[in-house]
């Protein structure tokens, strides 16, 4: 039988991310020794070597022993064929991945960038990897409410029936700042634009060439570091806070994801009349993309980044649990995801707080939702939704 691009992708990944990984490490060794050769002496020679052989069994030793690093790859069978994908901030890491599998499993992709020369590369590049001519770039920048609009009404323009849309897109430890809208940029980025952009696709988010669709918002481990109670406060969206190290920007960042896990598991509880589409959150565990890249800028954090870029998952990694949910036809509504398995789904004081935080949110961004957008009082988690006691031992991945 013909395998078609996207399961050839999915089957040979971790064989192929293995020989990748051997492949840059060989060629840096390579370098370093060339030019080590020729500027200076043998010592420097082994000594780099060493350094690039030691990288290699390190980046081993890693994944054999950390957890985090066992990354599980999705097997489901089905393929995207064309299933139509909207997708933000596909432009690099996380999302760049989940393009390129979608459009190698040949969906049309429709994905936003706020850079449009760089878009337009980016999906030519797609276009030429996955031998699929339906990839296409919009203009967004999520700093811009009017940008997040019209990215939504050209969607629909050119798709009447969304099969998933992938909120991705989001940054983390920019120098906080105030957008032209007037409220933080980690804040507009990670969360209210996420909702204008949801709200605003969600009409168009339906069952199209299969019964199985939905929106899936990519969340992250640090939301567990700060309680539901925290948001609570939304206005806190317009203050520009202080942050000089790392861990103040992980503290803001954690209050968007957990924003957003709210915001989610509301919309996942509140769909009236909604049965047809599913609505879950995905931690693609810690991953090594350009997230990071206003990290540990200065030379003390040069080995931070290096041990990051050998013990973190590789984005094609971090892509896997986003394409099981779009792959498998069994993803039940308002759960939480992690290598391709249901973990949990929104805390009971979440549960409480998310209809006013919804609510409160709206009317921060009322002009650009739908005039039938409005919050309801209370949301009630489905009674089907209930896990195995111990959903964080199981370790059984069911693939379709
Ligand atoms: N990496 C991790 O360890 C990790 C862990 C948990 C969750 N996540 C989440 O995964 C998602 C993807 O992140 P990543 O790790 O793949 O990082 P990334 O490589 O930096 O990708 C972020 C994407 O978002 C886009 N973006 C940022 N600001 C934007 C704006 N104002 N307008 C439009 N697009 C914008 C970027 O576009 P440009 O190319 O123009 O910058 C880029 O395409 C994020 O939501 C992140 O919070 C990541």
């Amino acid at each position: 039988m013909e395998l078609s691009n996207g399961v050839r992708y999915q089957a040979f990944a971790p064989l192929r991310n293995s020989i990748n990984a051997v492949y840059r490490t060989v060629i840096s060794i390579g370098t370093s020794t060339i030019v080590a050769t020729k500027r200076t002496s043998p010592l420097i020679v082994v000594a780099a070597s060493t350094l690039g052989l030691g990288a290699i069994f390190f980046r081993r030793w890693v994944s054999k022993k950390r957890a985090e690093n066992k990354v599980v790859f999705c097997k489901c069978k089905s393929r995207l064929n064309d299933k139509v994908v909207v997708i933000t901030g596909a432009t690099s890491g996380i999302g760049y991945q989940v393009a390129l599998m979608s459009a190698q499993q040949q969906a049309t992709v429709i994905f936003g960038a706020r850079d449009p020369e760089n878009g337009r590369a980016i999906a030519e590049q797609i276009r030429r990897k996955s031998s699929n001519r339906r990839v296409h770039c919009l203009y967004l920048d999520l700093t811009d409410f009017q940008s997040c609009k019209r990215f939504c009404d050209k969607v629909r323009e050119m798709e009447p029936v969304i099969d998933f849309l992938v909120n991705n897109a989001g940054v983390l430890n920019q120098t906080p700042a105030r957008t032209k809208d007037g409220f933080e940029k980690t804040w507009q980025t990670n969360f209210l634009s996420c909702i204008i952009i949801t709200e605003n696709l969600l009409g168009s988010v339906g069952v199209g060439v299969s019964e199985h669709a939905g929106i899936i918002f990519v969340s992250s481990a640090t939301r567990l570091m700060v309680n539901p109670s925290d948001v609570a406060n939304v206005e806190q969206m317009r203050d520009v806070p202080e942050i000089t190290t790392f861990e103040e920007g992980i503290g803001h960042y954690a209050l968007t994801k957990m924003a957003l896990w709210m915001y989610a598991a509301y919309t996942a509880y509140s769909r009236k009349n909604r049965k047809d589409i599913f609505v879950a959150s995905v931690d693609p565990g810690s991953v090594w993309t350009g997230l990071f890249r206003d990290s540990w800028k200065d030379l003390s954090g040069l080995y931070t980044r290096l041990m990051c870029m050998l013990c973190l998952r590789t984005p094609a990694e971090g892509a896997q649990t986003i394409m099981h949910c779009m792959n498998c036809p069994k993803i039940r509504n308002g759960v939480l995801l992690k290598d391709c398995q249901e973990i949990g789904f929104l805390p009971e004081d979440a549960i409480e707080l998310s209809p006013e935080f919804v609510s409160k949110s709206y009317k921060l961004i009322s002009k650009y939702l739908p005039a039938d957008c409005k919050a309801v009082d209370e949301i009630k988690i489905s009674p089907d939704l209930s896990f195995e006691e111990s959903p964080e031992n199981e370790t059984k991945v069911t693939c379709y």
